[in-house]
């Protein structure tokens, strides 16, 4: 895969796809981690005199046709101005993805200036399963510049046009976030330290039972917390009330953990959970241990014996990798498990990886320095994806040579 820094990029028009997929509170952008990370890769291309045209999604616009979802989703705006903030340049926002406006920005870029595409989701043809539709947009994509760059990790395991079929028009290269993240992975896979101990949360196992298959060649040690973990107790026979449970997954969990006590990987599960009686920031909430968790009651988060016990199954690992909160870490009343995992993490001696989305937007809330753990990835899905064993389109796009570079 070439690296940015072996692209000649001086006074050529590089289309840059990045992924700025920030948490929005209405205009206002909560997290701009991603647009911090994507920093290194313009700057750099900026300063070798390329013009640098950005290309991102946001959301998940909805609908048929362009115009319906140009209406409805949401404008990179924000990022726009955000990006220019943190660079202190101009960034132009064009007022569509691949139509007059975007061509008209493109050719006035002069060498080391900005500028963004609207949303490339307000094209319905960017996520299409539709090879012939996904390329045709391609080629408009790719008529707008002369290089192509793709930086945005957060979005490789999309076969999207703009991650997966542009990079085949155009010469190209990994950015420097793609570089590093896909680095960091790779030694998460290749010869990691032991201990190895992987920490899952989140929602639902069914989005999580692949990576865990997979890790149980790899990882020595899973713990397994938050939303997740009821449907593994309840694969015990225990009662888990009203928490969150994926009934319909229970036969896999069983599986899985058989495969685990075969394979001699320790699955670690809570031992006591926060029960509230209702889902909201100030619900009525008591500590019970799993085996008389009460019917009536929904976890929210991990009690304090699990908290500890958490901390020490993370005490002496070498290698982390942690993707998923253990609990409502949004509600302050319910954030402590999540804290507790963050906490023993940064406290070892190794190489610890926050895994993307929801675990780096919970570091950051619980007031962690990025600091505190050697990486924290801004891809959730495509870390998960990669560990998976996956191929990822978009990273197998940048490793592929041009397929056919289209008339300038
Ligand atoms: C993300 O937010 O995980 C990436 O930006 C990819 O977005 P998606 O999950 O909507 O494809
Ligand atoms: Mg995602």
């Amino acid at each position: 895969m070439r690296a940015v820094a072996d692209l000649d990029v001086s006074g050529q028009t590089v289309l840059l796809r990045a992924d700025l997929n920030v948490p929005l509170d209405g205009a206002r952008i909560t997290d701009d981690g991603r647009i911090r990370a994507s920093l290194p890769t313009i700057g750099e291309l900026t300063g070798r005199g390329a013009r640098v045209l950005v290309c991102a999604h946001l959301g998940r616009p909805e609908g048929d046709d362009y115009a319906t979802r140009a209406a409805g989703g949401p404008s990179l705006r924000p990022v726009a101005d955000r990006l220019a903030e943190l660079t202190g340049q101009d960034v132009a926002l064009a007022a569509d993805v691949a139509g007059p406006s975007a061509a008209r920005i493109a050719a006035g870029l002069a060498d080391g200036a900005i500028a963004l595409l609207e949303n490339v989701r307000f094209s319905p043809a960017e996520t299409a399963k539709d090879d012939a539709e996904r390329a045709e947009f391609a080629t408009r994509l790719a008529a707008l510049a002369t290089r192509y760059v793709g930086d945005g990790f957060g979005a490789l395991h999309r076969k999207h046009a703009s991650v997966f079929d542009v990079p085949r028009l155009l010469p190209h290269a990994a950015g420097e976030l793609v570089q590093k993240e896909i680095g960091v992975l790779r030694s998460l896979t290749e010869n990691p330290k032991r201990p190895y101990v992987v920490v899952l949360g989140g929602a639902k196992p069914s989005d999580k039972l692949a990576v865990i298959t997979n890790l149980l060649d790899k990882a020595d040690r899973l713990i397994i917390g938050g939303g997740m973990s009821y449907t593994f107790l309840a694969a015990k026979d225990l009662e888990v009330g009203r928490s969150l449970l994926e009934r319909d997954q229970i036969a896999s969990v069983k599986a899985v953990i058989a495969e685990a006590a075969k394979r001699d990987v320790e699955i670690v599960l809570p031992v006591d959970l926060v029960g509230a009686t209702g889902f909201s920031a100030d619900a009525e909430h008591d500590v019970y241990p799993v085996e008389s968790f009460p019917a009536d009651r929904e976890s929210l988060d991990m009690g304090p014996r699990t908290r500890e016990l958490f901390a020490a199954k993370l005490a002496d690992a070498r290698t982390v990798f942690w993707n998923g909160p253990v609990g409502v870490f949004e509600f302050p009343a319910f954030a402590a498990g999540t804290r507790a995992v963050a906490e023993a993490i940064s406290q070892v001696h190794g190489l610890t990886v926050v895994g993307g989305g929801d675990s780096a937007a919970a570091v950051r809330q619980l007031d962690f320095p990025d600091t505190a753990f050697s990486h924290i990835s801004t891809g959730g899905g495509a870390s998960l994806e990669y560990l998976e064993g996956k191929t990822l389109p978009g990273l197998a796009a940048l490793e592929a040579s041009v397929v056919a570079e289209p008339r300038q």
